[in-house]
C-alpha cells in the first residue's frame, strides 16, 4: 500500500515509539491525527507536516476514540490507519508494586486500548477497509518475574487482536500487533536499574527501528497479512 495521502491516527505520539511512528508516517505522506496529554511534541508535527491535527487529552477518557475519528473526518477525511500505542509500564515484586498504579496501567493499556479497538474496527467495517496496528510487546507472548501485570495487559491486546483477525478474515479490515523487545524510550525512566543494565543489553532497539517495522506491515499489498511481528534487540535472551 502506498501511504501517501492516507489518514492515520497515532496515540502516544508525544514520545518514544508513537513519536517515531508518527514522524515516519508523516514523512511517507500520511495525514496525521496525533494525541497524548503533553502537547509540545505534537505541535512539532503540525509545523513539519501541515496536514496534521492535534487532539490533546487523556487516552482513558471514554470519549477519546470518538473525538479522534470526528477530528479526522472533519479536518482530514476518512481514517485509513490507527496506531493504537499509548501505554505505561509498572513492574515490581508483588510486595512492592503499588496497586493503584498497577490498576492505572490496566486502564491505560487495556481499557483505553480496547475502547479504541472497538471504535476503530467498527468504523473500518462500516467503511470497508482500514488497518489497525496495536502496540503489544515481547511480554505479550512471554512473561518474567515482576512483570506479570504488564504482560497481562499485553496478553489482553494479543487475545483481542487474534480473535478480531479471525472475525475479519476475508474482509479488507486488518489488525496487526507489533511485539517489541527492549526499546530505548521514556517508559523505562522510573526503573531503579535501567533494563538495559539489568538484562545486559548494550544495543537496545530505537523507536525508529519500530517505526520501520510498522511501515513494513502497513506497506504490504492487501493480500499479505502480518497479524503479529516480534522485534528484538540482538542481545535479548528472553
Ligand atoms: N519501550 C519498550 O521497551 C517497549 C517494549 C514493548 C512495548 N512497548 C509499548 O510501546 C508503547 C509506547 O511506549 P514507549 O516505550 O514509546 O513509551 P513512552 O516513550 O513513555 O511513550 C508513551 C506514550 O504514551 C502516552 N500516554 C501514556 N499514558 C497516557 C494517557 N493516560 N493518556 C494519553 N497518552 C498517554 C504518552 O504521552 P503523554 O505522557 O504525553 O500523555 C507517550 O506519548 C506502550 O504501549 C508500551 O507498552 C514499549
Amino acid at each position: 500500500m502506498n501511504l501517501k495521502g492516507k489518514v492515520a491516527i497515532v496515540t502516544g505520539a508525544s514520545s518514544g515509539i508513537g513519536h517515531a511512528v508518527a514522524k515516519d508516517l508523516g514523512s511517507a505522506g500520511c495525514h496525521l491525527i496525533v494525541t497524548s496529554r503533553r502537547t509540545e511534541k505534537l505541535h512539532e508535527f503540525e509545523r513539519e507536516f501541515p496536514k496534521t491535527v492535534v487532539v490533546p487529552g487523556d487516552i482513558c477518557d471514554p470519549d477519546m476514540p470518538d473525538l479522534l475519528f470526528q477530528a479526522a473526518e472533519e479536518k482530514l477525511g476518512p481514517v485509513d490507519i490507527v496506531f493504537n500505542n499509548a501505554g505505561i509500564l509498572e513492574v515490581a515484586p508483588i510486595d512492592k508494586i503499588d496497586i493503584d498504579r498497577m490498576c492505572r496501567m490496566v486502564r491505560v493499556n487495556v481499557e483505553a486500548a480496547f475502547r479504541l479497538i472497538y471504535t476503530a474496527v467498527r468504523y473500518f467495517k462500516e467503511k470497508g477497509s482500514g488497518h489497525l496496528v496495536n502496540t503489544s510487546s515481547v511480554l505479550g507472548t512471554k512473561t518474567r518475574p515482576t512483570a506479570g501485570a504488564y504482560a497481562g495487559t499485553k496478553y489482553a491486546i494479543e487475545a483481542l487482536s487474534e480473535s478480531l483477525r479471525m472475525e475479519l478474515a476475508r474482509s479488507d479490515v486488518q489488525v496487526s500487533c507489533i511485539e517489541p523487545g527492549l526499546v530505548l524510550t521514556e517508559i523505562h525512566d522510573s526503573w531503579e536499574t535501567h533494563p538495559k543494565d539489568l538484562f545486559k543489553i548494550e544495543n537496545p532497539l530505537t523507536p525508529e527501528d519500530i517505526a520501520r517495522t510498522v511501515r513494513f506491515i502497513l506497506e504490504q499489498p492487501n493480500h499479505v497479512r502480518i497479524p503479529k511481528m516480534l522485534v528484538l534487540p540482538g542481545e535479548h535472551e528472553i
